[in-house]
C-alpha cells in the first residue's frame, strides 16, 4: 500500500501521531514478554519479579487450575464450536454460572468472551434515545465505549464525587424515562472504592439503575472475595447489574454478567455480544471453575491477598511515596510529578528485574502518571519490601536529576 496524502496508511499514521505516537517511536516499555523475562531471571541479583500481572489469588498456575484446563481440552478439544445459543452451549458453561452466582448470591450469571464486551454490549442494550448514562469520571474504557455508543445521553461526574453524582441526578433526572449510574467498585487505576452504600442511596432515591463494574473486586474485596457488596456488608439484589471478568482473581480469560435471573434469561437470548459473538473455550471454562472452587474452600488467600496489599501501601506512604487515593486492596498505584519522572523509576525497576510498566497517557489523565502495582497473594513480604526500595531510590534519583536539568 502507497502511503499518499489521504490514503489510508496516511489516516491511520495521523490519528497514531495524534495519539502519542512520538512516545513509543524510540523503545518503550510495552508489549514486553513476561515469559522471557521469566527466563532471564538468573540476570537478575534477586530475580525476576512481577508486578504487572493480575493473578491476585496466585491461581493461574495452580496445580488444579492447570490440570483443569488441560483435562478439558483432552475431553472437548480446544474451540469453542458455535454461538451458544446455537451450537456451542456446554455444561460447563451451565456449572460456571449457576455456582458463580451462588457464590455472589445473585439470581443468575451469564458468562462472554471478554469483561470489555459485558461492559459495551449491556449498556447498549439497556438504553434508548429517552435515556441517560452517568460514568465516574476515571471509569473503565469499556463503560466510557459503551456509553458513548449509545443514543442515549451521557455525563460524567468527577471521580468517586457521589456529591456531584448527587447534584447531576437533582438537576436532569426527570428529564429522562431511564437513568444508569455506572462505575467500578475497587477502581483498577487508582486502587480506591466507591462508597456503595451512599451511592445506593442516591440511585434508589433517584429512580435509577447501577451497573457496578467489579472485575477487580470479585476474589479480592469482602473478607472470603465476594466483592463490594460483601465489603460493605450489603445484598447484591440491591445493584441491577454487576459486571466481572475472569482474566484477574479468576486466572483465565472471559467475563460475567450478574443480574436477577429474569434479566439473565433476557440477555442469554438478546444480548448481542454474547448472541453474536462466541461461549468461553473448553480450557477457559475449567480453570475458571477450578478457581472459583478453590476460591470457596480457600478464602485465607484473600486474607493474605489483603496482608500483602497493605503492607504494600503502608511501606509505599512510610517512603513518602505518592499512593493517590488507592486503600490498599490488590491494586496500589505510586504517583508522579511528570511522565519522564514516571518512566524513569519503570526503567530503573526493570534493570533490577522488577516489571512493572508505566501509565503515562493511554488509560489515565495526561497529568496523573503513575505505576500502577498489582499486588498478588504469592508474593512475599520480602518482594514487597525490594519493590517498595527500588521505587523509592529510583524516585530519589529522578527528582535529583529533574532538579540538575532546571538549575542547568
Ligand atoms: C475495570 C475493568 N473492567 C473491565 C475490564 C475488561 O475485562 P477483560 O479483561 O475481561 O476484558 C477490565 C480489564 O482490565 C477492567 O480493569
Amino acid at each position: 500500500m502507497t502511503k499518499t496524502k489521504n490514503s489510508f496508511l496516511s489516516y491511520a499514521d495521523r490519528r497514531f501521531r495524534l495519539s502519542g505516537k512520538a512516545l513509543v517511536e524510540n523503545g518503550h516499555p510495552y508489549f514486553v514478554p513476561t515469559d522471557a523475562l521469566q527466563a532471564r531471571s538468573d540476570e537478575w541479583k534477586d530475580g525476576y519479579l512481577s508486578m504487572s500481572h493480575y493473578d491476585y489469588l496466585g491461581l493461574a498456575r495452580h496445580p488444579q487450575t492447570t490440570m483443569a484446563a488441560k483435562d478439558a481440552v483432552d475431553e472437548h478439544g480446544t474451540g469453542v464450536g458455535a454461538s451458544r445459543l446455537v451450537g456451542g452451549e456446554r455444561l460447563a458453561h451451565q456449572a460456571l454460572e449457576r455456582d458463580f452466582a451462588d457464590f455472589l448470591g445473585v439470581g443468575g450469571v451469564l458468562s462472554i468472551i471478554s469483561g470489555y464486551l459485558a461492559n459495551v454490549s449491556v449498556i447498549q442494550l439497556l438504553l434508548g434515545p429517552k435515556d441517560l448514562v452517568i460514568v465516574d469520571e476515571l471509569a473503565h474504557n469499556s463503560i466510557m465505549v459503551g456509553a458513548r455508543g449509545v443514543k442515549s445521553d451521557m455525563l460524567t461526574y468527577a471521580h468517586n464525587d457521589l456529591d456531584d453524582l448527587d447534584r447531576i441526578l437533582t438537576e436532569n433526572r426527570e428529564n429522562y424515562a431511564r437513568v444508569l449510574i455506572c462505575t467500578e467498585g475497587l477502581f483498577s487505576m487508582d486502587g480506591d472504592i466507591t462508597d456503595l452504600p451512599r451511592l445506593l442511596d442516591i440511585k434508589d432515591r433517584n429512580d435509577c439503575w447501577l451497573l457496578l463494574d467489579e472485575a477487580h473486586s470479585y476474589g479480592v474485596l469482602g473478607p472470603t472475595g465476594r466483592g463490594t457488596c460483601e465489603h460493605f456488608g450489603i445484598v447484591p439484589n440491591r445493584i441491577e447489574v454487576a459486571i466481572g471478568t475472569l482474566s484477574k482473581s479468576f486466572a483465565s480469560s472471559g467475563g460475567f454478567i450478574a443480574a436477577d435471573a429474569d434479566v439473565i434469561e433476557w440477555m442469554r437470548f438478546c444480548l448481542p455480544g454474547f448472541v453474536y459473538s462466541v461461549g468461553l473455550s473448553p480450557p477457559t471454562v475449567a480453570s475458571a471453575q477450578a478457581a472459583l472452587d478453590i476460591l470457596r474452600v480457600e478464602p485465607d488467600r484473600v486474607t493474605r491477598l489483603r496482608g500483602n496489599s497493605r503492607r504494600f501501601l503502608r511501606r509505599a506512604r512510610e517512603a513518602g511515596l505518592n499512593t493517590g487515593t488507592a486503600v490498599g486492596e490488590a491494586v496500589v498505584p505510586v504517583l508522579f510529578d511528570t511522565p519522564e519522572e514516571c518512566v524513569f523509576v519503570a526503567e530503573a525497576l526493570m534493570q533490577q528485574g522488577i516489571y512493572a510498566p508505566p501509565v503515562v497517557h493511554i488509560g489515565v489523565p495526561k497529568d496523573l502518571p503513575r505505576i500502577r502495582f498489582f499486588i498478588s497473594e504469592t508474593h512475599t513480604e520480602a518482594d514487597i519490601d525490594r519493590v517498595i526500595g527500588a521505587v523509592a531510590d529510583a524516585s530519589i534519583a529522578a527528582r535529583a536529576l529533574r532538579n540538575r536539568i532546571s538549575a542547568e
